[in-house]
Parts: C-alpha cells; sequence; structure tokens
C-alpha cells in the first residue's frame, strides 16, 4: 500500500512544484513506483519540468470525473522509467470538484503506486481543499523567510483540522540569509509546529532543470539535488544527517 504526500506551502512560489519533482524523481531512481499528480488546475507546470508536455492529453479531472481510466491518463518520465505524472488541466475547471471522487481515486493510486505527491497551487483555496482530501501526510514548503513562514500557518492549521501529519521543508537557503536573517530553521519550526524534513540550498540549476523539462537528479548529485535525495531517503525511513549550507 503506497503512501500520499501533499505538497503545500500558503504562499506561492516557495518551491513546491521543485520540491515534488526533486524528491519524487529521487524516489524513483531508488526503483520505488511513483506518481506526481499536479493539482496546480489552470496553471499547470509539471508536465513542463517533468518533459512530457507533449503527452499530457488526459488530466486528472478526466479521471475524477470519469471520462478516462488512470492508467490511461498518466504519462511516464522518459528517462525515469518508475516515475508518472497524472496532468492537470491546462484550464480551471467551472466548480469545484468533488472530495469523494478525489478519495476514491487516491484509493486506486495507493494501490499502483509506492508514492504519490500531490502538488498543490498556491493558497489554501479549493485545489488545496481538493488535495488534502487525497492525501496521507504532508510536506509545508516553505522559506527562510518571516513572510512565507506565517503564510503556511495558514495552510497547517487546515492541515491540523484534517489530521494530516505534516514535515515542514525550508527552501532557498543560503549562508548569507542564515546570517542575516532574524528567522532561523528552529524558529520556522517552533512558529509552526512542525518536524522538519529537510533543507534545501538556494541552487540555480533548480531553474535550469525545471527549464531543459529534465529532473535535477538526471544531470547533479550536489546542491539541491543531494537535498531532495536525503528527502527522499527520510521518506524511506532512513537516517540521514542535516545537510551543510556552503
Ligand atoms: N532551491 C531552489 N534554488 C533556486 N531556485 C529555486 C529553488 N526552488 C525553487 N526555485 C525556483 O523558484 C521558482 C518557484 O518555484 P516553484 O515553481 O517550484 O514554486 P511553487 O511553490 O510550486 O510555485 P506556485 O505556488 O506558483 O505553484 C521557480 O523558478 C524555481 O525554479
Ligand atoms: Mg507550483
Amino acid at each position: 500500500m503506497g503512501t500520499s504526500i501533499v505538497v503545500t506551502s500558503g504562499k506561492g512560489g516557495t518551491g513546491k512544484s521543485s520540491f515534488t519533482v526533486g524528491v519524487a524523481s529521487c524516489l524513483a531512481a531508488m526503483g520505488k513506483e511513483v506518481l506526481c499528480i499536479d493539482m496546480d488546475f489552470g496553471l499547470r507546470n509539471l508536465d513542463l519540468s517533468l518533459g512530457v508536455a507533449d503527452a499530457a492529453l488526459m488530466d486528472v479531472t478526466d479521471v475524477l470525473q470519469g471520462r478516462c481510466p488512470l492508467e490511461r491518463a498518466v504519462v511516464r518520465q522518459p528517462r525515469l522509467e518508475h516515475l508518472s505524472l497524472l496532468p492537470a488541466p491546462a484550464t480551471r475547471p467551472p466548480a469545484p470538484l468533488d472530495r469523494d471522487a478525489m478519495k476514491t481515486l487516491m484509493k486506486q493510486v495507493r494501490q499502483s503506486y509506492d508514492f504519490c505527491f500531490l502538488d498543490c497551487p498556491a493558497g489554501i483555496g479549493s485545489g488545496f481543499t481538493l488535495a488534502v482530501s487525497g492525501a496521507d501526510q504532508a510536506v509545508v514548503v516553505a522559506n527562510p523567510d518571516p513572510i512565507t513562514i506565517r503564510a503556511a500557518q495558514a495552510a497547517v492549521y487546515q492541515l491540523r483540522d484534517e489530521k494530516i501529519p505534516a514535515r515542514l521543508a525550508v527552501n532557498r537557503i543560503t549562508r548569507r540569509i542564515l546570517r542575516r536573517l532574524d528567522t532561523n530553521i528552529d524558529d520556522a519550526m517552533d512558529t509552526l509546529g512542525l518536524p522538519l524534513i529537510g533543507i534545501i540550498p538556494e541552487d540555480p540549476y533548480v531553474t535550469l532543470a525545471a527549464s531543459q523539462g529534465s529532473p535535477l537528479i538526471l544531470s547533479r548529485s550536489r546542491g539541491a539535488a543531494r537535498a531532495y535525495y536525503n528527502i527522499a531517503k527520510r521518506l524511506l525511513g532512513q537516517r540521514v544527517p542535516p545537510m551543510r549550507i556552503r
């Protein structure tokens, strides 16, 4: 039985989609069967960052509304045979989708995949609520600044209401930022009341890999690629020492 993980943040642009592709591709490279579901309806981007935009013909709403079976809607990443994507629709559906249909879909997903990542849109609107209804666990992606940390609190409250255990990933860390900001990672954990799943350094290769449609792990083993790999190992229950930020 697989595990589904909702990736959320509150504020937009903190690195949810990068985290999803980064960690999912590491797990797939380790031989786990992994599905990413793009829940950012109308603003999809995982098809591009996974390099499968041309093959993303059906989407998650086609499956939720019974127009297409799951197996036909998923697209495989060409260079990582264990990694698949269930794309988001290119346009926003006119009405919110049924949470029960999402729960039913996730039951099927857990049977076929070891891990499923639900990449949320920014904010805590209907896309977030739908994604959360299919999740066993959550990762809240924040940046090391008080603004994104406060915005993440709204998502954390909702996850608590839904009784979904959550962990924190702090993204885009540099030594300089850690030195200059009053907030540090301990403060972020305290404010949000979440245990840490990992820290991810600022790394220009994250943006480069996404724009080339090629998961970072295929070209890099240091920086953010290493951080995603460490987090993937922690999701598998392995103990990995904290990463040093250079
Ligand atoms: N560790 C990192 N180092 C450098 N750039 C990063 C890092 N993580 C993410 N980025 C860049 O930040 C931008 C936003 O990242 P991403 O799209 O993953 O965020 P998001 O939370 O999914 O955004 P949205 O809320 O709009 O869905 C992208 O250009 C991405 O390449
Ligand atoms: Mg995103």
